[in-house]
């Protein structure tokens, strides 16, 4: 044992321990370090660089969460699902095409087959049961009003009631900005859509769940750049999809954001910092 034990200085033993406890992304596991912290002082004498690597793995287990997306096979989707999976969470792909479940898997997630218009509450809430964090990111695509209203509209409600059932309190939902085609002339369709999503997110923010209501500029296929611009009103702009995953990620390891709506666009900030900064009250 003590061949593995370096002699820290009190300054150092208490540097670690803050190290540690610090890096709990959770208030309940910062409050865990603290405790397992204490507990090896008073058995070892003091914290060791052997103990916070074994904390660092243990708070990495602990804040691995699993998410299920629903529009997985989305530009989004994929982008998230990825993301995801190269951070360690355990991701369940929710798509509706055969074919699309091998890719899925390849990038890392469970692959889920369901249709929003053909499956019922009680199916999706089976699927969903024991996730930690259920994002919606289907839509119709443009695909014209009734779609429209069948996916980003009563097909967001079923979600929002499954994970309800299922017992998966935090919901995060990709909505629109509010100024997205505003002053041009966009016609029906358009018109239609906003007034849908506008709709989902009073469901979703109705319900008791800790939801966020993520509403990012409009959408390119950009390299992300891992920098954004976010919060509760923000001046209307573009964003690369790559970055509204990355958003959803930094929210899928920031419970503390909840009950909030969140404007997005490209900005100049780590998204991880401005997330965590959403995240102070
Ligand atoms: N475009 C913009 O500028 C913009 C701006 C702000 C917000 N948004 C919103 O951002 C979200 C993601 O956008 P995106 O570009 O990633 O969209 P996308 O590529 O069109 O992805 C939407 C996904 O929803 C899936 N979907 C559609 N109908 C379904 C059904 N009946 N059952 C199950 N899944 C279904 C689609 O499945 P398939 O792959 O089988 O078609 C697709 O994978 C959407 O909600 C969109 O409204 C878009």
């Amino acid at each position: 044992m003590a061949g593995h034990v370096q002699i820290l200085s009190p300054a150092q033993d208490e540097a670690l321990l803050r190290e540690a406890v610090s890096v709990g992304s959770r208030a309940s596991n910062r409050a865990w370090h603290f405790e397992a912290g204490s507990r090896w002082r008073k058995r070892h004498g003091m914290v060791t660089p052997r103990w916070l690597r074994w904390v660092l793995l243990r708070m990495q287990e602990n804040n691995m969460a699993q998410v299920f997306i629903i529009g997985a096979a989305g530009k989004v989707g994929r982008h998230l699902v990825k993301q995801l999976a190269d951070r360690r969470h355990r991701v369940l792909a929710l798509h509706r095409r055969a074919g699309q479940g091998a890719e899925l898997g390849a990038l890392g997630a469970t692959p889920v087959t369901g249709d929003l218009t053909a499956i019922d509450v009680g199916a999706l809430a089976g699927q969903m049961a024991g996730s930690d964090v259920a994002v919606f990111t289907a839509g119709a695509g443009g695909a014209g009003v009734e779609v429209t209203n069948a996916i980003d509209g009563r097909g967001l409600e079923l979600a929002v009631d499954a994970a309800r059932q299922a017992g998966v309190r935090r919901f995060l939902l990709v909505s629109a900005f509010p100024e997205a085609g505003r002053n041009k002339a966009m016609g029906e369709g358009f018109e239609n859509y906003m007034t849908v999503k506008k709709r989902a997110d009073v469901y979703l923010a109705a319900t008791d769940l800790d939801w966020v209501i993520l509403r990012p500029g409009t959408l390119n296929d950009a390299p992300g750049t891992g920098r954004i611009a976010a919060g509760p009103a923000i001046a209307y702009g573009d964003i690369p999809r790559a970055d509204v995953a990355a958003t959803l990620v930094a929210l899928v390891e920031h419970p503390e954001v909840r009950r909030a709506i969140i404007e997005l666009t490209e900005g100049g900030q780590p998204v991880g910092e401005v997330i965590a900064r959403l995240a102070r009250p």
